[in-house]
């Protein structure tokens, strides 16, 4: 849908909730949205980092990338939020980002919009479900719209999860993205623009 403005706003540790932020802003930008893709700020302190290599790694692949303002929000007519499990809770970095838009929920800059989230775990069933609905407790306060993407479409029988899209990262934290999962994404991606453009008209 054309004119839409899509931000997705993530926080990822090890890479994977950066790779489905990654999918999801080419399948906004295929769906016609303008994407801005945005990671939060770390919080971790350098030695809790320095203790995985992948975190670390990580870390230092992206730490130039765009970072997430309020200002991100108040611009988009949908928003896609990405958050690894934390045990079965959203990851504090994301949250404290979601704690500093105080002044945008009163003033009513984050209503009316279409939301939805993803979120990967270790373990199946690790919390995956808890984690979504727990991003989602903040955006009904804000008068967000949940856009989840429900059984809307045959694929999500296949992936599993009407609460958002999701993924098993499995005893390594490594696991792939499944080509069912990338179509979950895709679908995500099409569905919050598609309710973000209905919403905004
Ligand atoms: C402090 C902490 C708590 C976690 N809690 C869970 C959990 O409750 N269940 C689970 O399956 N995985 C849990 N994990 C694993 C992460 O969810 C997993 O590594 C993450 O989804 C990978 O995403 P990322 O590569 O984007 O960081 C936890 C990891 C950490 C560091």
């Amino acid at each position: 849908m054309a004119n839409v403005k899509l931000a997705i706003v993530y926080y990822s540790s090890t890479g994977t909730i950066h790779k489905m932020a990654e999918r999801l802003s080419q399948a906004g930008e295929k769906a016609g949205a303008e994407v801005r893709l945005r990671q939060v700020a770390e919080l971790a302190p350098e030695e809790a980092i320095a203790s995985n290599a992948a975190w670390s790694q990580h870390f230092d692949n992206t730490k130039n990338e765009p970072k997430a303002a309020a200002d991100d929000l108040v611009w988009a007519d949908a928003v896609l939020f990405g958050t690894p499990t934390r045990y079965g809770n959203v990851a504090s970095q994301l949250k404290q980002f979601m704690d500093t838009l105080g002044p945008q929920w009163q003033a009513g800059q984050l209503a009316n919009k279409a939301y939805a989230g993803f979120t990967a775990s270790m373990t199946a069933h690790g919390g995956q479900e808890s984690t979504l609905l727990a991003l989602y407790n903040s955006i009904y306060h804000w008068g967000g719209i949940i856009a989840a993407p429900g059984y809307t479409d045959p694929l999500k029988f296949a992936d599993g999860n009407p609460y958002g899209v999701s993924h098993v990262t499995g005893g390594g934290n490594d696991a792939p993205l499944t080509e069912t999962e990338f179509a979950a994404l895709d679908h995500l991606a099409q569905r919050v623009v598609l309710i973000g453009g209905k919403l905004k008209n």
